[in-house]
């Protein structure tokens, strides 16, 4: 079937990214006279007295094919994610209402992706939230890199998860050129494999740390163990989430002690809460790690950017916009990783 061009609108939180990928779907599109471009779909969001939302769609969407962007971890507002999360879904509901033909979400950080499994009597949030989506009305989700692969499972509708170990092997590749004098370590047993990925990939070494917390304290990490051979080596730490980057700090002071000469970390959601900064400033200036490589499936102000010299942000958008113009034309999607 031969589709409209798509269109693409944004949450609050999702304005910034979204302008971004309208950006990219500029460059990847050749232009047609006629044609004003990409841009972002005309809506209004009204918040009441008692904090309720309404979104309004202010331009025609019927039978058109609309990609919803919302950044849910939008860290340069004060929105929290649960707000951020409803808005979405009332936006869902607004554009099916409103006749589009098909909503897809591009939402590049899935929240309570974490809350995948059940302990005691805990919920699966996880699957709660991929279910409230499908119930608002979405047809597919493009996302990145989710917290496990099965989570996808918890959705009965498309889902594109996308690596961003892609966009960070290509950052790495053009600063530094060869790598297979490089070690890639996990800071969990659990991120074994995606360590392995990058050794393999790029044809360098690996290692694993295992990683004890205490539970008794919310996000205390008690003690780090490497196992692999990091002596004179320049290592990059390969997680999927820094929150209050217990775990990487931990990892990179033992890491730094075992003999490497340089430490750096990548990751694909550099949600830096509370006090992950702090944390990252202190182990850079004791010259321990070099540099967090983050990707913007996470919004961070200017002032935060400017004011943490270690991270570098590398930025989703260009393969997002390429995957929304393969999937309105029908196209494979991870032929892109090819
Ligand atoms: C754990 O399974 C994840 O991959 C991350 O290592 C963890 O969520 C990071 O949390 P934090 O930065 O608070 O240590």
């Amino acid at each position: 079937m031969d589709r409209e061009e798509p269109k693409i609108f944004a949450c609050r939180a999702g304005a910034e990214f979204g302008e971004k990928i309208c950006s990219e779907l500029n460059h990847i599109y050749t232009k047609k006279e006629d044609l004003k471009g990409f841009q972002l779909g005309k809506s209004k969001v009204t918040q009441f007295a008692d904090t309720e939302l309404k979104v309004e769609i202010l331009e025609n969407v019927r039978d058109n094919d609309i990609f919803l962007v919302q950044s849910l971890t939008n860290k340069s507002m004060e929105h929290s994610i649960n707000e951020n999360l409803m808005e979405m879904l009332i936006f869902i509901d607004a554009l099916r209402r409103a006749k589009a033909s098909r909503i897809t979400l591009v939402a590049p950080n899935m929240a309570y992706s974490r809350q995948d499994k059940q302990k005691g009597r805990e919920p699966i949030t996880a699957k709660l939230v991929a279910k409230i989506i499908s119930s608002a009305g979405a047809d597919g989700l493009i996302t990145m890199d989710l917290h496990a692969d099965q989570v996808a499972g918890f959705y009965d509708i498309g889902i594109d998860n996308l690596h961003g170990s892609t966009l960070i092997m290509e950052y790495l590749k053009e600063k530094f050129g060869s790598l297979s004098d490089w070690v890639f370590a996990s800071p969990d047993a659990g991120g074994a494999a995606r360590a392995e990925h990058y050794a393999k990939r790029l044809n360098a070494g690996y290692a694993i740390s295992s990683k004890r917390r205490d539970y008794s304290q919310a996000n205390k990490v008690e003690k780090i163990y490497v196992l692999g051979d990091v002596e004179g080596k320049k290592v990059c730490i390969v997680d999927d989430i820094i929150s209050s980057a217990g775990t990487l700090v931990h990892a990179a002071r033992e890491i730094h002690k075992k003999g490497a000469v340089e430490v750096y970390a990548a990751v694909t959601h550099a949600i830096f809460n509370e006090p992950a900064s702090e944390r990252l400033t202190e182990i850079y200036k004791e010259g321990i790690l070099k540099e967090v490589i983050g990707i913007d499936t996470v919004t961070h102000s200017k002032r935060f950017k400017l004011e943490n010299p270690w991270f570098r942000e590398i930025s989703a958008a260009p393969l997002l916009a390429k995957a929304i113009r393969n999937i309105n034309r029908g196209l494979s999607v991870s032929k892109l990783y090819e």
